[in-house]
């Protein structure tokens, strides 16, 4: 099974991820945490990609493309994907049905998670995530058992730069223009499903977890 997981910024595609994987079996490959762990490394590709992030713009298509075609070779994506946060402009979602059909796989189901601006903006400055397994926490929707502290690594959670009101209006300005097109782009191929991300995050993974048991078994 191989999805894309689609939906503005902080819709909830590293959340519902993160919360199926271990179900279905499958990889969680988010552009995002790739991005993050090459700014960690202090590479000059790392470096460029850092100013670009914390301004809300988007990486480049061509590094975007590269770090996928490599990507979606290893070994723990043979079991089935979920991409999230790629592809996320048009030359993005072609270069991806070409890498695939060389790898002879394809992409079963497209979920665009749905939710009102006022949401994006509500979630942005609460969410926390942990630095060594990515884990998503919010501190009022999704708060962790220990305040601060990762349930699973137990260290300490931090707040991403990009997580500031004025960021987020920008991340969202990205997207309407250049990622909102995909829409329409998946739906001509049937394989877009919309979701109502605009509901309690165990609501949306329980709908999410029987729609996709039903589909895929
Ligand atoms: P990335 O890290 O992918 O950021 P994003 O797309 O902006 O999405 P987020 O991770 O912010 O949100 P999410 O939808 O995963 O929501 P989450 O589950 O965390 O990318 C970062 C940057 O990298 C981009 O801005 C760009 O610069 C660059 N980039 C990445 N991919 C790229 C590409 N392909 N091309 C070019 N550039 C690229 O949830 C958000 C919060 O809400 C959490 O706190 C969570 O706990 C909470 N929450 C989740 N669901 C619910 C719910 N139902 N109710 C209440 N709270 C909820
Ligand atoms: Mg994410």
């Amino acid at each position: 099974m191989n999805l894309i997981f689609f939906g503005a910024p902080n819709a909830g595609k590293g959340t519902y991820a993160q919360g199926i994987k271990n179900d279905f079996m499958i990889t969680q490959v988010s552009s995002g945490d790739m991005l993050r762990e090459e700014v960690k490394t202090s590479s000059v590709l790392g470096k460029k990609i850092k100013e670009l992030i914390d301004a809300g713009k988007f990486v480049d298509d061509q590094t975007m493309i590269e770090l996928f075609k490599q990507r979606l070779t290893e070994k723990d994506c043979e079991k089935g994907f979920i991409l999230d946060g790629f592809p996320r402009t048009l030359p993005q979602a072609q270069a991806l049905d070409e890498m695939l059909e060389s790898l002879n796989k394809k992409i079963d189901l497209v979920l665009s998670f749905e939710v009102p601006i006022e949401t994006l903006i509500d979630r942005v400055t609460g969410r926390r995530t942990c630095p060594k397994c990515n884990r998503i926490f919010h501190v009022r929707n999704v708060p962790p058992k220990v305040e601060g502290k990762c349930d699973d690594c137990g260290i300490d959670l931090i707040k991403r730069v990009d997580d500031n009101e004025e960021t987020l209006r920008k991340r969202v300005k990205e997207f309407q223009e250049k990622t909102a097109p995909l829409i329409e782009y998946y739906d001509r191929k049937k394989l877009l499903l919309k979701v109502d991300g605009d509901r309690l995050p165990e609501i949306v993974l329980k709908e999410l977890k029987e729609m996709l048991k039903e589909r895929f078994g």
